[in-house]
């Protein structure tokens, strides 16, 4: 199996001498091509740091990140920009899709940027929307879907470039629950049918039964790692509740 992530004991600080926070305490792990991964633990503990160090938004204090055997912590300017446009897809929590332009034109616009012919734009999108069950609502604008089709769509956009990872921060932390499994549906089948990889930051437990791995993340540091393999979702999630426990404390985590 390809690597598409390797980190390799990095840490990240935040402020000066006098008042340390470390925020990411020495993490190491690899991501094969076609995980699912899910990063767990209370609020405070360093997912966001690290997710925001993976996709180049922040910069480590030390050690390296390579995402496709290129070390991406040394990268500057242009190249910056070409890496998180063209080898990363993005969800956010609250979507982030254009008020002003339809289903299809959100999508598009990740391609027009790559000088991709029109024609093959369209063949992707319809492909795509497919199967994200999106194909109602390609020409509507935002407004006129519900949360959870706005959610499929912003995957759909992510999904779109091909990249080599899907990073995702709490993409269901503004879902109702039924909108919520709709997306997590729809990432587990980007997951499987479209061998897509992806890492999502989730302190819920439901969310991260959706995985195929959890990397469990306490003070900085990894703290526990479980495996799903042959267990149903209901297996994996009573697994991931007993791991929450021994983590302990937070009320944030359960
Ligand atoms: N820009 C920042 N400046 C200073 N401290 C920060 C900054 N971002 C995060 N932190 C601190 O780093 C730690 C980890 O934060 P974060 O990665 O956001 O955690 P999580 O996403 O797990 O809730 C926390 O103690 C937080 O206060
Ligand atoms: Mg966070």
């Amino acid at each position: 199996m390809e690597i598409v992530l390797q980190v390799n004991g990095i840490e990240k600080y935040y402020g000066n001498k006098n008042n340390l926070t470390k925020a990411i305490d020495h993490i190491s792990f690899n991501v094969e091509q076609g995980e699912f991964i899910g990063i767990m633990g209370a609020s405070g503990s360093g997912k966001t740091t690290l997710l925001n160090c993976i996709s180049t938004i922040d910069r480590v204090t030390s050690g390296e990140i390579k995402v496709g055997g290129k070390d991406v912590t040394r990268l500057k300017g242009n190249n910056l920009n070409k890496f998180r446009r063209d080898e990363l897809g993005f969800i956010f929590q609250d979507f982030n899709l254009l008020d002003t332009l339809t289903a299809y034109e959100n999508i598009a616009l990740a391609l027009t940027i790559q000088r991709i012919s029109a024609k093959m734009i369209d063949q992707r999108i319809k492909d795509v929307a497919k199967n994200l069950n999106i194909t109602e609502v390609l020409n509507k604008y935002p407004y006129e879907m519900s949360g959870g089709q706005k959610q499929r769509v912003a995957c759909a956009r992510a999904l779109i470039t091909n990249p080599k990872m899907i990073l995702a921060d709490e993409p269901t932390g503004a879902l109702d629950s039924k909108s919520a499994r709709n997306l997590l549906e729809s990432m587990e089948a980007m997951n499987n049918t479209l061998d897509a990889t992806i890492l999502m930051v989730t302190h819920d437990a439901f969310s991260a039964s959706y995985c195929s791995r959890i990397l469990f993340i306490k003070d900085g540091r990894i703290f526990n790692e479980i495996v799903k393999g042959d267990d149903s979702r209901k297996e994996f999630f009573s697994r991931i509740m007993s791991v929450l426990a021994l983590l302990g404390g937070e009320g944030d985590v359960l």
